[in-house]
C-alpha cells in the first residue's frame, strides 16, 4: 500500500471571467521512506498540489488516499488525528510561525495538540527535538525572529517531525537559505528520512537540489504532469519540452555536462 495516493487531483481558480485548473488531472503516489518532488516553473501548480495534499484547499475532482483512507472524506477528530502524520515545512518559517513565540513554544504546540507527551515531560522532548535538528537546547527560550534563517528552518523541520509523521511536505523549504546552510539542511532531511524512514514531498524549482535528494521526480507545466520517472534519469535527459527548458536554465546542472 502507498503511503498517499492522489489521483486525477483537479484544482480551478477563477480570474477575471476566466476558469484556470491550477493543478489538472494529477495523479501520482509516494511510498515510505522515499522522497518524491515536483519541479516546473512559478505557477505550474506545486503548492497548490501541496496545499491540496495537506487539506488546506479543497480540490474540484480526484481522490486522495493516505494511510489507505479516503483523506478526503475525514472530518472532525479523524482528521485531526491523521494531520499529526502529514506535517509540512514551508519557504518562510517567519511567516509560518508567530514571530514572538519563543523557539520551546513553536515545538510544545504539536506535543501539547496531538497529546504526544504529558506537560511534565514536554521539556525533555523539546531538548530531544532540538538536539535531533543540530540545535542546543538553550535556543528553547529565544524568540523566532531573534534566531538566524537556518535556525528557524531547523525549529520548523523539529516541529514537523514532533509527532513521528511518516510523510512531511516541504515546499521550497531551502529555497530561501544560502548555499552552505542549505547544504546542511538537505543533510538533516536525508538523516532523519534513514533513520525514521520518512517520506517527503519535496518542492523545488532547484533541479539541482531535486536531483540531490529525491528518488522520482515529476515535472509539471501549467498544472499537468509533463513527465515523470528516476530524478537523475529524467533530469539527466528529460524528454518533454518543459523538462528540457528547465534543465537549459539550471546553470549549475550545465556546468556538469561535456
Ligand atoms: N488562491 C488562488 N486564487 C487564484 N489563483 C491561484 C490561487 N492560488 C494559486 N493560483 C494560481 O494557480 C496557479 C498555480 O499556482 P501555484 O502557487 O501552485 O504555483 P507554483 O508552481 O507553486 O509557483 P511558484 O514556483 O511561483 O511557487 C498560478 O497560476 C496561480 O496564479
Ligand atoms: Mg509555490
Amino acid at each position: 500500500m502507498s503511503l498517499l495516493t492522489v489521483s486525477n487531483l483537479t484544482k480551478r481558480y477563477s480570474r477575471g471571467g476566466m476558469t484556470l485548473a491550477a493543478v489538472d488531472d494529477v495523479s501520482f503516489h509516494i511510498e515510505p521512506g522515499e522522497t518524491l518532488a515536483l519541479a516546473g516553473p512559478s505557477g505550474s501548480g506545486k503548492s497548490t498540489i501541496a496545499r491540496l495534499a495537506l487539506r488546506l484547499i479543497e480540490p474540484d475532482g480526484g481522490r486522495i488516499e493516505f494511510e489507505g483512507d479516503d483523506f478526503l472524506a475525514l472530518g472532525g477528530s479523524a482528521l485531526r488525528a491523521r494531520r499529526a502524520r502529514l506535517q509540512m515545512v514551508f519557504q518562510d518559517p517567519l511567516a509560518a510561525f508567530n514571530p514572538r513565540a519563543t523557539v520551546a513554544r513553536v515545538l510544545d504546540d504539536p506535543l501539547r495538540i496531538h497529546g504526544v507527551a504529558p506537560r511534565s515531560e514536554r521539556p525533555r522532548r523539546i531538548a530531544a527535538l532540538l538536539e535531533r535538528v543540530g540545535l542546543a537546547a538553550d535556543l528553547a527560550p529565544r524568540a523566532i525572529h531573534e534566531i538566524s534563517g537556518g535556525q528557524r528552518q531547523r525549529v520548523a523541520i523539529a516541529r514537523a517531525i514532533a509527532t513521528k509523521p511518516p510523510l512531511i511536505v516541504l515546499d521550497e523549504a531551502v529555497s530561501a537559505l544560502d548555499v552552505s546552510v542549505r547544504g546542511r539542511i538537505l543533510d538533516l532531511l536525508l538523516d532523519l528520512q534513514r533513520e525514521e524512514r520518512i517520506a517527503y514531498l519535496f518542492i523545488s524549482h532547484d533541479l539541482g537540489v531535486v536531483r540531490a535528494v529525491a528518488h522520482r521526480v515529476i515535472l509539471l507545466d501549467a498544472g499537468r504532469i509533463a513527465e515523470s520517472g528516476d530524478a537523475r534519469t529524467v533530469i539527466d535527459a528529460p524528454r518533454s519540452a518543459i523538462g528540457k527548458a528547465l534543465v537549459a536554465a539550471a546553470p549549475r546542472l550545465n556546468r556538469n555536462r561535456p
